[in-house]
């Protein structure tokens, strides 16, 4: 697929070599013999598209890039899900430099995790796990709220970036930086997709050619909800079938869709005055999406025109 080595930010004209940093005393060595203010885009690799919007957004408000390639084993509920994630360091590598990046962190697990994934120390956010990811991915979000307080204390960054796709993982990061007083600003950044719709993600290389073109259901599905919403429909329960039946019409097992509040993550079964986010998973074989979108809101430009020749 086209998109996925594609990193569209044109090479910086840096004279210095980007910085590989494997372990952290390494990475704080570097990190702190650069002045001025620091935006951090933590990532798990497999960079494409969407990953270069983040580092091109912590850029307008930071000094310098610093990124972290790191396949974090806490955070993946399924054994084979953590074996067949998507790996390519090199691409990553010119992916980084030509986005700008000045330090990339790439730790193996043991320097993340010496005593392996069993810490005695647990990060835990309530309530917005309850729902979505949280609830279909036992652990998970303890898994992304461990490694990514760990980033932020061994990279101190003033700005760090996370994609909408991952609605949920978003918020939870905020929370936790609020919660914990991590000094550190956090981005929100649209939903990077592909023309036909889909939103970009490391695990669409992983997808057959059938499986790609069944994956625009996701979409679909989230574009037909919303439309529902549009013409007057203010039932959860109502719009997430909507959402849902697109998915199993295109083979698709469905994980959840969910009809949340924007800011408690909380099951919705009537829409109110806070508008809500109408959020999906679905597993194509074992390759699991995710998308979502504000019912709310105008749809997002990407999903306005989706270019859909071969819809099924
Ligand atoms: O979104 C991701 O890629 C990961 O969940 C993150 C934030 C890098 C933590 O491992």
């Amino acid at each position: 697929m086209k998109y996925v080595s594609e990193h569209s930010r044109p090479p910086t004209t840096r004279s210095e070599p980007m910085i590989v940093a494997r372990t952290i005393a390494e990475l704080r060595i570097h990190r702190r013999a650069l002045p001025g203010t620091i935006g951090f885009v933590p990532t798990m690799g497999a960079l494409h598209d969407g990953h270069t919007s983040l580092m091109q957004a912590v850029l307008e408000s930071a000094d310098h890039l610093v990124v972290s390639i790191f396949v974090n084993p806490t955070q993946f509920d399924r054994a084979s899900d953590l074996e067949s994630y998507p790996r390519d360091e090199e691409d990553d590598l010119r992916g980084c430099e030509a986005a700008g990046a000045e330090i990339v962190f790439i730790p193996p697990p043991q320097e993340m995790y010496p005593n392996g994934r069993d810490q005695r120390t647990k990060v835990f956010v309530d309530e917005l796990t309850a729902t979505m990811c949280g609830r279909t991915r036992p652990g998970h979000f303890d898994g992304v709220a461990m490694v990514v307080s760990k980033l932020f204390n061994i990279v101190e960054p003033d700005v760090a970036a996370f994609g909408q796709k991952d609605y949920q993982q978003l918020a939870v990061i905020q929370q936790m930086t609020n919660d914990l007083n991590f000094a550190v600003q956090i981005l929100g950044v649209e939903t990077g997709r592909n023309p036909d719709g889909l939103a970009i993600s490391s695990r669409n290389r992983l997808l057959t050619p059938d499986g790609r073109r069944r994956a625009r259901a996701l979409s679909r599905g989230l574009i037909a909800a919303h439309s529902a919403f549009a013409a007057g429909e203010r039932s959860g329960p109502v719009l997430q079938r909507i959402a849902a039946g697109a998915i199993v019409a295109a083979s698709l097992r469905v994980d959840y869709a969910e009809c949340v509040h924007p800011a408690t993550l909380q099951l919705l079964d009537e829409i109110g005055d806070d508008g809500a986010v109408l959020a999906v998973a679905a597993f194509d074989e074992d390759v699991r999406l995710i998308d979502n979108v504000r019912l709310d809101r105008t749809l997002p430009e990407a999903l306005l025109k989706p270019d859909r020749p071969d819809d099924i």
